[in-house]
């Protein structure tokens, strides 16, 4: 595919550089670009915090040594490109500094890793500090709570970045395994004939997670299962599943055609929609006494295309289920023998924790009689690799290289698909943490054979 040769960044500042983010994903992230070489610019972390330079390299250290461990070189290295602006971000002060630490910058890439509400202050005195000149900027999900915000958003964005020099983050985009999806997909022939209707039953994809809100009780009030992980991570999963070929011709051919799925997809409806709360949510850090957010959500929706028509593709996702994984099942139809095996026909692709890429097939059971059985044929199974998303992501943004990101439409197509399932347009469930969620959601899957159960070996939930 195409990349577009635009000037690298030379500088990094990220905004939000005491929090959360920073501290999982961020710093990890640096060290492993300056191991590989890809990092040799400032690097200016804002935050307002009140710590001085020496404490947030003391919190850089902490957080290599939680997140992957300290490579004491590397580690060097980082500290002596890094700087830091103690500051408000509602004071143009905080800004007319970073313009002083930028100085002799000429393309900063500036990530926003702060809680949303603040992204448009923050994109506003970006502009009028000039700090924003001959940049481009990083946002974080959620990208807005519905159509509206984001719409709203992206005209702030608009009116200090051009949409070229805008990069939307959704994580999942940078997995290997999600992009092995695209690879899988269209680098081989064999697929193309049957990956359409014709042959395929159905698609189902899960996310299941084990652990609860980890702490993140205030934020993931206000966000849900639907709004944190279905409107972006999984129907970007759909797109990808979905779409028809990209061409290498030109830079936004991947970006067209995932947009294409994403309009093609009716809104979601309340009556295929499911929503679900682990019992011992409302007890959360941060919850409200009787929120309804949902901890769980499974949705059943169409691609209305010309390849897709009439095949269901069932969404499922929550925390506190019974294992960590992420799956796409995509079952095939039946074969016109009597005696097949329902469901025995399928491609699986696992996502995390693990990489796989299984086929499911039948052969002959051994012995008299012409019996069959199940098997599955591993095309590869692997772990992840050693280049995680936010390294990818990126080293691609401080390229200019926008392939692996969310352009503006997308995102809005999106929003438009789940809106009327938002907020308490169903009711909540509660559901046992450890079980698969409520009940409820097995009617959406009933007619395709059942929701499929990823499994976790010991082996596999400890990569
Ligand atoms: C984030 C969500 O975007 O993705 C989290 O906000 C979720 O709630 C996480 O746990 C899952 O990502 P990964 O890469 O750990 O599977």
């Amino acid at each position: 595919m195409n990349r577009n040769p635009l000037p690298s960044s030379d500088a990094l500042v990220f905004f939000g550089a005491t929090g959360d983010l920073a501290y999982k994903q961020i710093f990890p992230a640096l060290q492993k670009m300056i191991e590989r070489g890809k990092l040799n610019v400032p690097v200016v972390g804002v935050a307002k915090s009140g710590w001085n330079i020496d404490q947030f390299r003391d919190r850089v250290r902490d957080s290599l040594t939680q997140h992957g461990g300290v490579n004491e070189a590397a580690f060097a290295k980082l500290v002596g490109l890094l700087k830091y602006i103690d500051g408000d971000y509602q004071d143009p002060a905080t800004f007319e500094q970073l313009r002083k630490t930028l100085a002799g910058a000429k393309f900063p890439l500036h990530y926003l890793a702060i809680p949303p509400s603040l992204f448009g202050p923050v994109v506003e005195a970006l502009g009028q500090s000039g700090c924003a000149h001959g940049g481009r900027v990083i946002v974080e999900k959620p990208f807005g709570r519905d159509l509206e915000s984001a719409q709203k958003l992206n005209g702030i964005l608009h009116s200090v970045f051009d949409e070229t020099d805008i990069f939307r983050i959704d994580h999942y985009l940078g997995k290997e395994a999600v992009e092995n999806l695209l690879c899988f997909r269209f680098a081989n022939t064999f697929f193309e004939p049957i990956w359409n209707r014709n042959y395929i039953d159905s698609v189902q994809i899960t996310m299941a997670e084990a652990f609860g809100v980890e702490g993140r009780g205030g934020f993931y009030d206000q966000v849900g299962a639907i709004r944190d992980v279905i409107q972006n991570h999984m129907l970007q999963v759909v797109a990808l599943l979905a779409m028809e070929p990209p061409t290498d011709t030109y830079s936004e051919s991947l970006h067209d055609e995932q947009m294409k799925v994403l309009r093609m997809i009716p809104p979601l409806d309340p009556a295929h929609t499911v929503r679900g709360q682990f019992r011992g949510y409302l007890e959360e850090r941060g919850v409200a006494a009787h929120s309804q957010t949902e901890t769980f959500a499974a949705v059943r929706l169409e691609v209305d295309s010309w390849r897709w028509a009439g095949v269901p593709f069932l969404i499922r996702a929550g925390k506190c289920l019974q294992v960590t994984a992420t799956e796409v099942l995509v079952k095939l139809r039946r074969p016109p023998v009597g005696k097949s095996l329902p469901g025995s026909n399928y491609f699986r692709f696992r996502v995390s924790p693990d990489l796989s890429l299984s086929l499911g097939a039948k052969i002959k059971r051994p012995g008299e009689g012409l019996e069959s059985m199940p098997v599955e044929l591993s095309a590869v199974t692997e772990s992840q690799g050693e280049l995680q998303p936010y390294e990818r992501l990126l080293t691609d943004a401080m390229h200019g290289d926008a392939m692996l990101f969310v352009r503006q439409d997308a995102v809005e197509a999106a929003w438009s698909v789940v809106e009327p399932v938002l907020d308490d347009a169903t009711p909540v469930h509660v559901y046992e943490p450890g079980t698969w969620g409520p009940g409820e959601a097995d009617g959406l899957a009933a007619d395709t054979g059942g929701w499929h159960n990823p499994q976790v070996s010991p082996a596999s939930s400890s990569a």
